[in-house]
């Protein structure tokens, strides 16, 4: 199966009921031959809209990291831990929220493939929800973002705070862990180059 092939087979995925309320899949973008690619929670109401990931506010906050990180969303390749919008609607406004244990193992069906077809030197895990799907169901993403992990799907694997948790966390006097980010993205950047160049 090529890469554009799963895309269109993940674009019509009714595996959990997610699929019942989403507007678009968000498969995910960016440079597929890239060493680095970036794994969030899955998409928003703006990413849900657009079929793009991380457009939103946390995803104007990661762009800017990004850049400030020295790389751009075209470096590197952005994808989610699920591709169609978790959210509680019981209240008639949806609430986004984590995806569950189940609807995060239905999407590993276009998640792994995806990760092998486009093998990643480093995977960067943007938030809590993508440490424990990628590389520990206990991960503690406070005491343990910014080191390395063994990873399945990669030479490595670096867990991050999620720019959504650090926009939340934001006070004039305090940056949220916007500085933590930015140091993880290069981090994961400078391994990606470094591995990559010694594996020839
Ligand atoms: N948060 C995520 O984890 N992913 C997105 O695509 C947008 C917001």
């Amino acid at each position: 199966m090529t890469f554009e092939e799963l895309r269109s087979r993940a674009l019509v995925c009714t595996a959990c009921p997610l699929s019942e309320r989403r507007t678009n899949v968000v498969f995910g973008e960016g440079d597929p031959s890239s060493p680095l690619v970036l794994v969030g929670e899955g998409p928003g109401d703006q990413e849900d809209k657009s079929g793009r990931p991380f457009v939103g506010r946390a995803g104007q906050l990661l762009d800017k990291a990004l850049v400030e990180a020295g790389l751009s969303r075209e470096t590197v390749y952005i994808c989610n831990t699920v591709k169609c919008r978790a959210a509680d609607w019981s209240t008639g406004k949806p609430q986004n929220r984590p995806p569950t244990d189940q609807e995060t193992v239905a999407c590993r069906q276009w998640l792994l493939p995806q990760l092998a077809m486009i093998a990643p030197t480093v995977i960067l895990c943007v938030g809590a929800p993508s440490a424990k799907n990628l590389i520990r169901k206990n991960f503690a993403i406070t005491k343990e973002r910014g080191l390395y992990n063994e990873c399945e799907y990669a030479k490595t694997a670096i867990a991050t705070l999620h720019p959504s948790y650090i926009l939340r966390q934001q006070r004039p006097d305090n940056d949220g862990g916007y500085g933590l980010l930015v140091a993880d993205i290069r981090k994961a950047w400078d391994a990606a180059v470094r591995l990559r160049e010694k594996m020839g």
